[in-house]
């Protein structure tokens, strides 16, 4: 069998453009770009309409928050679709059998729709060197480097399954119309997705190299959760200088990030145990992965 050797310029691939195809993926993926910036979801989706230092923000204030939390979102969103073209072309040419092919060919497709929905959101003007964020970091070097087994239980079973309900928070709470309507019709395909990841894994097959990986990759991922709602915390922070420990704790508090917290990991754990993957849930419970961080842990991990 021929080895290929790629390189899926998963980081900075968005920078480059050809301004032919372009015209061309025009005419393919039709729909206008919407101004940004944009409030998309209002204060209550991050339950910041009961912290007292976000009720003090002026209002221009507030709305220029809810702006950049919402471009956060689809930042992160457009650059998780094109990982999953990458993803899905790695899939396709690793395919074993004709039906995974077709499957793995036809969500490489799905990807590339979603990439294009979500690009209308996406304030391109913005800056795109996403090397910091710890998150997209991880993903792409999973795709870039982890084995077929490995990547279909951390991408489809983990990824996508975890996608699926923030995707469908996301269009429940949306206030734009167009974008709830695009982020409902990029769920229908993640189910398939994620549906399909499910029935691939199996644990019981898993080489101890294979199983290594999803570890400690787990692991890297759980910590990322573990720590709670950073993101917010930082865009709230940037608006309100110098805050004290305790202001931090306030915050965090009202926004009740321990509780929310919790939750998400409970339904990370849902996931791995909806694929049967129960020695990993064991073995990572035992380690205390699936426990949020108290409140001052919290407060801790908060730079500044
Ligand atoms: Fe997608
Ligand atoms: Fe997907």
């Amino acid at each position: 069998m021929r080895k290929f050797d790629f390189n899926f310029y998963l980081e900075d691939i968005h920078t480059r453009r050809n301004i032919k195809l372009e015209r061309i993926l025009k005419k393919r993926f039709k729909g206008e770009k919407v101004s940004t910036p944009s409030i998309f979801w209002n204060a209550k989706e991050y339950k910041l309409h009961n912290v007292e230092l976000f009720q003090n923000l002026s209002l221009l204030e507030k709305k220029f928050l809810l702006a950049e939390l919402s471009q956060d979102r689809i930042r992160e969103a457009y650059h998780i679709e094109k990982s999953g073209i990458a993803y899905g072309s790695k899939m396709t040419m690793l395919s074993e059998t004709m039906d995974e092919r077709v499957l793995y060919g036809s969500f490489t497709g799905d990807e590339a729709r979603h990439f294009k929905l979500v690009e209308k959101y996406y304030d391109s003007s913005q800056d795109q060197d996403i090397s910091d964020n710890s998150f997209l970091s991880f993903l792409s070097q999973m795709i870039d480097h982890a084995p077929k087994k490995a990547l279909v239980f951390m991408i489809q079973v983990l990824l996508e399954g975890w996608g699926l309900e923030h995707y469908s928070t996301m269009a429940n709470s949306c206030q734009h119309e167009d974008l709830k309507g695009d982020l409902k019709s990029i769920l229908d395909d993640e189910v398939v997705h994620h549906g399909s990841g499910v029935i691939l894994f199996e644990e019981d097959g898993l080489s101890k190299e294979e199983r290594t990986i999803i570890l400690s990759s787990l692991t890297l991922f759980l910590q990322m959760v573990q720590v709670g709602p950073i993101g917010v915390m930082t865009r709230l922070e940037s608006l309100n200088k110098d805050l004290s420990q305790s202001q931090k704790r306030q915050a965090l508090t009202e926004m009740e990030a321990v509780e929310d917290t919790q939750h998400k990991l409970n339904i990370l754990k849902r996931l791995i145990k909806k694929a049967g993957a129960t020695s990993i849930i064991e073995e990572l419970d035992h380690k205390g992965y699936f426990k949020a961080f108290e409140l001052d842990q919290m407060v801790s991990c908060l730079v500044g």
